[in-house]
């Protein structure tokens, strides 16, 4: 018996709940009233509970008679055993539980969130997080995702207050002293998806979206910065019911701003909370990059209100079908929104996630074991979420769109209000594609890691291989650290997979596509005469890379940027990279390679140069970096030249975030004096410039003084790399009064960017001393920790305060924070954070840690292998560079 699964002996089929939250004491009493269908003779009844107290229980049967129950709590697996003083018969029955419980500061299960009013008074709210165990935390329940119920909620509180849940309001009553709120009922659905929120709470007008009223909430003082979200969820909500063929499953669709927020957003049905730079934006002052998160989040939590809502997996193993899919859909919504933004080329970065995480020996299949709720969270990763959605993608564009949407719509249809697994996606999308879909998928879907692809000339013949690929020749050394080893629990790595393959040859001027399903070591291809060059992987859908050898690699490069498209680029700059650290390039070809993309015009391209950089940034030893940052001007000067720092009226929002980009990168990684100068100039007149006015003349200067946002971002980051501690208390004092979110995050991360070593002190307590939200808080630490110049402060204060951080951080947030000691790329360093783990015996939950160190062992293998052949370059390249820091005072180590 798995200890951490419920029996299905007794079944909830209705859950009637009422919750009395006080806010100030931060507690909450409840009584939940569970019909259950008893399917066998029972004498006790086991469901899941977590730092409740109950008070009572008891069960009755339909002629009201009445056993009570004996209860006892099982702290370790987190369940209730209600034991009854004889067997109860198989019928319907009403289980009665009264219980209280704590609003917790964890940000999981019913818990507290405040903010600051316009007067400056902290105010508080609650709110939930139950995906995906800790329903059990606000009330007792079958928390496992199959135990489908209905229910019918109640909220009792402060008058003053508003409540909103999943469904419409029913009635509202003053009875007490408290305001009775009851809700509708839900449709037949998980506990996870159970939500509330109770708060001085703010909303828009609704918009209707068929039947549909849609809102915006938000604390007061906000609801201005609504509109966006609000036409990002009209739109993808309309999308959706189009592209399912299905309607939207609830009765009103309300998006709530939460202050304080675990992840980015959770998908409740009909009340999907968010964390507020996920919703609330000032589109005239957001950059590109900004307004797209907000349109993805909406996108992506409205396609779960389908793709896990209304059909929900089995079992946390199948955590796949919910979030690759609801990935997959935004990317459909927000390129049908808005095709300017290009949305599938910049999934490819996504993609190229997936694929450097999925490249380590400690991967895992996408469908992997599941049992303790901390591997469920686990599985919340970059091989759900981005390899599932590439695989999608991969396998849409083999069957075609029409074909794959009907498979969708069939499944749904075929498991709306129930649960489904992998095999009913596939026996559905097998059918509209009238062929077998497991064939293809399996080894996608159940084996970890994925293929590289050499492609070479052998004279009329193209000659393809399939290996895996893979970082590290061999796994790296020394134990697991992360909990027992699981590989025989999941499906070993594939030697050979089935991929579909698309091909673009040109030969005499003209481009044939060819689609090849590859299933064996090596296929081979015959090229027509006057044969020029070839694209694998055309159109960029595949999850694989590809290795070119040189001379076709060249005929490509010929190509860049015009004659090759974005995508294909993109995989083409971004597989060099990535073969480059797994040693089957030599890094000054890579180097060489790069001088090559200076006139690229496409932000995704600049974004894998971007990240190199600030690679070998962490490999390299000090006295190299002044001829790194002069590698880094040169290869992005004449881009930085060409686009300025003043938009043109006619470009693309694109160019407008790639500019502020290449500033960002060009005043930072490469650290131009011209450029902080400029960027100090730019700050200083655009904080000059009034911010209130009604006069038409102090309006139109504002208008002259606006710097684009997306420059405003890169000028902030900027300034916080080259600033002291004026601007620091500066930017301080701007975090503290952001007037929008993604302002606030811009100042916060400033923060961390800092180089001095008492402002990172400073950063880091403020990680841990209320300053910064926990939600916040991992992601500045380990910004920190993948800095160069903060890391080894940052990895310090880790060490030192370590059990303030595992007490004081939401649950995600230590794995959060430790994806940062992959920066920590040097021997000395690497040694010190295995050790600390084994000493503290640290777990995250399925192979999370284990990746994290195989990245940093990666890294520091890159950096003994490459190392000199990186300072060798760099003092060929560099000369220039060199001889103007001579009058400056990095000479010494210029010299060494
Ligand atoms: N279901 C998740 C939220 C979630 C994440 C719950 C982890 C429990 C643990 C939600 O649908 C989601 O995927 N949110 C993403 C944002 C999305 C746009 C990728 C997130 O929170 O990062
Ligand atoms: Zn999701």
């Amino acid at each position: 018996m798995d200890p951490y699964r419920l029996p299905h002996s007794v079944l909830p089929v209705r859950y009637g709940l009422r919750l009395e939250p006080d806010l100030a004491r931060a507690t909450f009493t409840g009584e939940v009233r569970i019909a259950v269908e008893v399917r066998e003779p029972v004498s006790e009844i086991v469901l899941n509970a977590a730092e409740l107290r109950i008070s009572e229980a008891s069960i009755q049967n339909a002629k009201g008679v009445s056993h009570p129950a004996n209860v006892e709590l099982e702290v370790s697996t987190e369940r209730a055993r209600l034991r009854f003083p004889g067997s109860l018969a198989p019928g319907t029955w009403e289980l009665r539980v009264a219980f209280t419980g704590i609003l917790n500061d964890k940000l999981r299960g019913f818990y507290r969130s405040t903010y600051k009013d316009a007067r400056g008074v902290t105010q508080t709210l609650a709110a939930t997080q139950f995906e995906a165990t800790d329903a059990r935390r606000a009330f007792p329940c079958w928390d496992e995702p199959i135990f489908k119920a209905v229910f019918s909620t109640t909220l009792a509180i402060d008058p003053a207050l508003t409540a909103v849940s999943n469904t419409a309001v029913l009635s509202e009553e003053i009875r007490d002293g408290r305001k009775l709120i009851r809700f509708a009922d839900t449709i037949r659905m998980s506990t996870y998806l159970v939500a509330f929120v109770v708060g001085n709470l703010e909303a828009t007008d609704p918009v209707m979206v068929g039947r549909t009223p849609l809102r915006v909430w938000s604390v007061p003082g906000k609801r201005h910065l609504a509109a966006f979200a609000q036409q990002a969820a009209a739109f993808s909500l309309r999308f959706f019911e189009q592209y399912y063929g299905l309607p939207y499953p609830g009765d009103k669709l309300d998006l709530l701003a939460i202050p304080d927020f675990a992840s980015g957003a959770m998908e409740n049905l009909g009340a999907i909370t968010f964390r507020e730079n996920a919703l609330l934006v000032d589109e005239k002052a957001a950059t590109h990059g900004e307004l797209e998160r907000v349109a993805d989040v909406v996108a992506h939590e409205n396609a779960h209100m389908w793709f896990g809502d209304l059909v929900t997996m089995s079992w946390w193993n199948g955590l796949w079908l919910n979030e690759a899919f609801a990935t997959f859909m935004e990317m459909l919504a927000v390129d049908a929104w808005k095709p300017e933004w290009q949305r599938w080329i910049t999934f490819g970065v996504s993609r190229a996630a997936a694929l450097a995480v999925d490249g380590l020996h400690s991967t895992r299949p996408i469908e992997y074991p599941v049992r303790a709720p901390r591997d469920a969270d686990a599985m919340f990763d970059v091989l759900t979420y981005e390899k599932g959605a590439s695989v999608l993608r991969m396998l849409e564009q083999h069957l075609g769109p029409e074909v794959f949407r009907d498979g969708v719509r069939q499944y749904l249809r075929r498991h709306a209000h129930g649960n489904a697994d992998t095999g009913d996606l596939w026996t559905a999308l097998g059918q509209a594609a009238k062929q077998s879909v497991p064939a293809l998928m399996d080894g996608w879907i159940f084996h970890p890691g994925y293929p590289l692809i050499t492609a070479r000339l052998d004279r009329n013949r193209l000659v393809l291989r399939q290996e895996r690929f893979t970082s590290l020749k061999e796994p790296p050394g020394g134990a697991a650290t992360d909990g027992p080893a699981r590989t025989s629990e999941a499906t070993p790595p594939l030697r050979q997979w089935r991929m579909p393959v698309q091909l673009r040859i040109v030969a005499k001027g003209k481009p044939v596509t060819r689609r090849l399903l590859f299933t064996d070591a090596e296929q081979t291809i015959t090229v027509p005469k006057g044969f020029e060059h070839v694209v694998v992987n055309a159109g960029g859908h595949g999850f694989y890379r590809v290795r070119y050898e040189p001379a076709l690699r060249e005929r490509l490069l010929r190509l860049i940027p015009d004659g090759l498209p974005a995508i294909e680029r993109f995989n083409l700059l971004n597989d060099a990279w990535a073969t480059t650290v797994a040693g089957l390039m030599r890094l000054p070809e890579y180097l060489d390679l790069t001088a090559r993309f200076r006139s690229d015009p496409d932000r995704n391209v600049w974004s894998v140069l971007f990240d190199s950089f600030q690679a070998l940034n962490r490999i390299i030893d000090p006295a190299g970096r002044p001829g790194l940052e002069a590698l880094v001007r040169d290869r992005l000067s004449a881009a930085v030249s060409r686009l300025g720092w003043t938009p043109r009226p006619d470009e693309s929002e694109l160019t407008r975030q790639l500019r502020g980009d290449l500033l960002r990168a060009f005043g930072t990684t490469g650290n131009d004096p011209r450029t902080q100068a400029r960027a100090a100039e730019l700050y200083a007149n655009s904080v000059k410039s009034p911010s209130r006015g009604t006069d038409g003349r102090e309006a139109n200067q504002r208008e002259a003084n606006m710097i684009d946002p997306n420059v405003v971002s890169a000028v902030i980051a900027i300034l916080a790399h080259a600033g002291d501690r004026v601007r620091y208390t500066e930017f301080l004092e701007r975090f503290r009064s952001a007037p929008t979110p993604q302002e606030e995050r811009r100042y916060l991360y400033a923060l961390a960017g800092f180089q001095d070593g008492a402002l990172v002190e400073e950063t880091l307590s403020r990680t841990i001393n209320g300053e910064i939200r926990t939600q916040d808080s991992p992601f500045v630490v380990a910004a920190l920790l993948t800095s160069v110049h903060g890391r080894e402060q940052a990895w310090n204060f880790v060490k030192t305060h370590w059990d303030t951080l595992d007490r004081l951080f939401p649950k995600n947030g230590v794995r959060r924070m430790l994806h940062g000691i992959a920066g920590l790329a040097t021997p000395e360093l690497e040694q010190d954070v295995k050790q600390f783990i084994a000493m503290r015996k640290i777990h995250l939950g399925g192979k999370t840690l284990e990746q994290y160190l195989e990245q940093l062992h990666i890294a520091v293998a890159f950096r003994t292998r490459e190392g000199p052949a990186l300072r060798a370059y760099l003092k060929r390249a560099g000369a220039p560079a060199g001889r103007r820091l001579k009058n400056k005072q990095g000479v010494r180590h210029e010299e060494r």
